[in-house]
């Protein structure tokens, strides 16, 4: 087993006197389709070896009690009485309050975290912390959904107490994953398929700017609401009903003063996304690595330009890599305003490259960035005692 795994297993069996059931909730990466979760678009994220391990058992009474180990903290409650609160919390009960909301009857249980993600990184921790708990009460309580019901349950946990209006995409990649492969989600229903990720000589490095915004929760939700505001114009005034259904930006090009000169950026930008998205996965398919990694440059200008989701520490991270020799895409990643840079990188050229970076970030803005390797994982499971696990 997995050494995070044990360590996991033997703090609840100290902590609860009993044994659990251990799972694994991994995070997330996405290689294109930033943004476009919510607009009906497509994405391209994977499930990765950095997660969450749960140890999780009933406890034969009619309450809860969460620890997470990384915080040393306790959430206990009754399941009469689930009700929004702060942090990571927050999070764990949204799922209990979402199995209550579908008139699924509880019983009390004990449950012990820890992650070797790091949280706030744009990797996806909270889909970790959902999915790991949802399929763990899913499992010991027969509950009876499938992944994808589990999926868009933790979806609905997000936008329930913690209030982030987030699309399906995290939660997707962290129910669905599959090791050695990319998914490629239809966002408008749901639809995926699984694209084999090849990337041979090359390799995904991420750097962590290690920047939060305390406001990107809400700035979040505006983008959501700029995109719904630009789709209205769309609809009243053309034939098309989704962004979709635009294929070229340029026919949005009359609607600027209709639309605002922001809300017209920010439909601009997700409907040259969505036809990037599914020409990344042509490009994929071909095992056209550099044809994809120009359209990872191209992605990171419009979430700079005109989403306006970048922040400088990763703007300058991308431009460290533009050009730099063996690096063939990068760009921001995820809900943006902090977090990761995705990069993909030559294997010859990977050490120098990092270390270039993190020694130009440090001079820049006299601050730490950090580096990590990925590789793609199944998506949240139970951990089988042999298994080794690719989870690192
Ligand atoms: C966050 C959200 C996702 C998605 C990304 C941006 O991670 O949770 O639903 O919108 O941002 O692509």
């Amino acid at each position: 087993m997995n050494p995070l795994a044990q360590k996991i297993k033997e703090a609840f069996i100290k902590r609860y006197k009993s044994e659990p059931g251990i799972y694994f909730s991994p995070g997330r990466i996405n290689l294109i389709g930033e943004h476009i979760d919510y607009n009906d678009g497509y994405v391209m994220p994977c499930a990765i070896n950095k997660g969450m391990y749960f140890a999780v058992s009933p406890n034969g009474k009619k309450d809860v009690s969460i620890f997470s180990r990384d915080y040393q903290e306790e959430c206990k409650v009754s399941l009469t009485s689930v009700a929004p609160d702060e942090g990571w919390k927050n999070y764990v009960l949204s799922v209990i309050n979402e199995f209550q909301k579908d008139g699924k009857v509880l019983e009390g249980f004990n449950c012990l975290f820890g992650a070797n993600v790091p949280s706030g990184a744009g990797l996806s921790s909270s889909a970790a912390l959902e999915g790991g708990l949802a399929f763990a009460l899913n499992d010991i309580f027969s509950l009876g959904y499938n992944p994808k019901q589990l999926a868009l349950l933790c979806q609905r946990a997000e936008h329930g107490f913690p209030q982030v209006n987030c699309g399906i995409m995290d939660q997707f990649a962290n129910m669905l994953g599959k090791e050695g492969s990319v998914i490629l989600l239809d966002c408008k229903d749901h639809v995926h398929s699984y694209l084999p990720l090849n990337p041979g000589d090359y390799r995904i490095v991420l750097i962590n700017t290690k920047v939060h915004h305390a406001l990107a929760a809400s700035a979040y939700n505006t983008r959501r609401t700029e995109c719904e505001t630009g789709l209205k114009i769309i609809r009243e005034n053309t034939p098309f009903k989704s962004f979709r259904d635009v294929h070229n930006s340029k026919l949005l090009q009359k609607l600027e003063d209709k639309m605002g000169k922001y809300v017209w950026k920010r439909c601009t930008y997700v409907v040259d996304e969505i036809q990037r998205t599914l020409l990344a996965a042509k490009f994929l398919k071909k095992g056209k690595l550099k044809d994809f990694g120009t359209l990872m440059f191209k992605s990171h200008e419009g979430l700079s330009e005109l989403f306006k989701v970048s922040c400088a520490e990763m703007d300058f991270l991308v431009k460290v890599a533009e050009g730099y020799p063996g690096v063939i895409g990068a760009r921001m990643m995820g809900g943006g305003f902090g977090g990761c840079t995705i990069n993909i990188v030559h294997k010859d050229n990977k050490e120098a490259f990092v270390a270039t970076s993190l020694d130009k970030y440090k001079k820049e803005f006299q601050s730490v960035a950090e580096s990590y390797d990925v590789v793609t994982a199944d998506g949240t499971h139970l951990v089988t005692e042999d298994e080794s696990g690719n989870q690192k």
